[in-house]
């Protein structure tokens, strides 16, 4: 996969082509009101990214519609037929010319992070295989090598909220998807330090007031407060994080 490069020179191949983004799941109604609110839906509607839902129960191949089975040797849950999905990525993926990054959603993944965000949303394609129940046939695996991604430690009942998270975090990140007032710049994570408190009106709430170097106008102090309170929060907070800012090269992070 790609570096980290930077944000203003959008290496996606031809970035005026919108990216595509198909999701394979058995719960497509699920992804409507996601997709189709907010930022999401408006970085459609700006061309930005297509988004192409495929349900998984429309490859199944025996009179059941069978997706899933128990699994081999026993134990608890159902496991994804490797024929229905490996069948439905070879039906979608030619739908498109342009390669597309296949993307498994599993709590045995790789931990996404704002970096890999960052990486897919300079891809042209990606294809998200959200499953429920147990988990995947392993022979899908084999014969896809998708990324294979997790969203946290801990076990959800199918990879479909995984699916929005991951496009939710691409998604905004695609140049004009976010207004200027929105912008994605200077956000926790985009340079591996949490965000400074924020403040707006009224300037007095509660008996607690705005910190006064935000209404100096004074913006080299403004910017100096902030720096030291986004480095005192990730120090406080996330060790982990701040371990990684005073040393990316031991950290292999940044
Ligand atoms: N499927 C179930 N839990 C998951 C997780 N934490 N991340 C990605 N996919 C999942």
């Amino acid at each position: 996969m790609q570096s980290v490069g930077v944000r203003k020179s959008h290496g996606r191949p031809n970035a005026s082509m919108p990216l595509r983004v198909d999701i394979l799941t058995l719960f497509p109604e699920m992804f409507g009101p996601v997709l189709g609110s907010s930022i999401l839906k408006r970085a459609a509607e700006k061309g930005l990214v297509d988004y192409h839902l495929t349900n998984f129960r429309d490859y199944a191949t025996d009179a059941h519609k069978s997706v899933d089975d128990k699994p081999f040797g026993g134990g608890p849950g159902m496991v994804m037929m490797a024929p229905v999905v490996c069948d439905a990525v070879a039906d979608v993926e030619p739908k498109d010319a342009r390669p597309a990054t296949r993307i498994l959603l599993t709590p045995q993944g790789r931990l996404f992070d704002q970096q890999l965000a960052q990486e897919l949303s300079r891809h042209p394609r990606l294809l998200l295989i959200a499953g429920h129940y147990e988990g995947f046939d392993e022979r899908i695996i084999e014969g896809l090598h998708p990324l294979e991604l997790s969203i946290g430690d801990y076990v959800l009942t199918g990879g479909e909220l995984p699916a929005m998270v991951v496009v939710d975090a691409v998604v905004r990140l695609l140049p004009g998807a976010l207004g200027a007032e929105e912008g994605a710049v200077d956000e926790t994570f985009a340079d591996g330090l949490l965000e400074h408190p924020q403040y707006t009106r009224p300037r007095e709430f509660r008996g607690s007031a705005v910190p006064e170097v935000l209404l100096s106008g004074n913006h080299a102090a403004i910017a100096k407060w902030r720096l030291e309170q986004r480095k005192e929060r990730t120090r406080q907070r996330r060790p982990d994080l701040w371990k990684a800012f005073l040393d990316p090269d031991e950290s292999g992070r940044r």
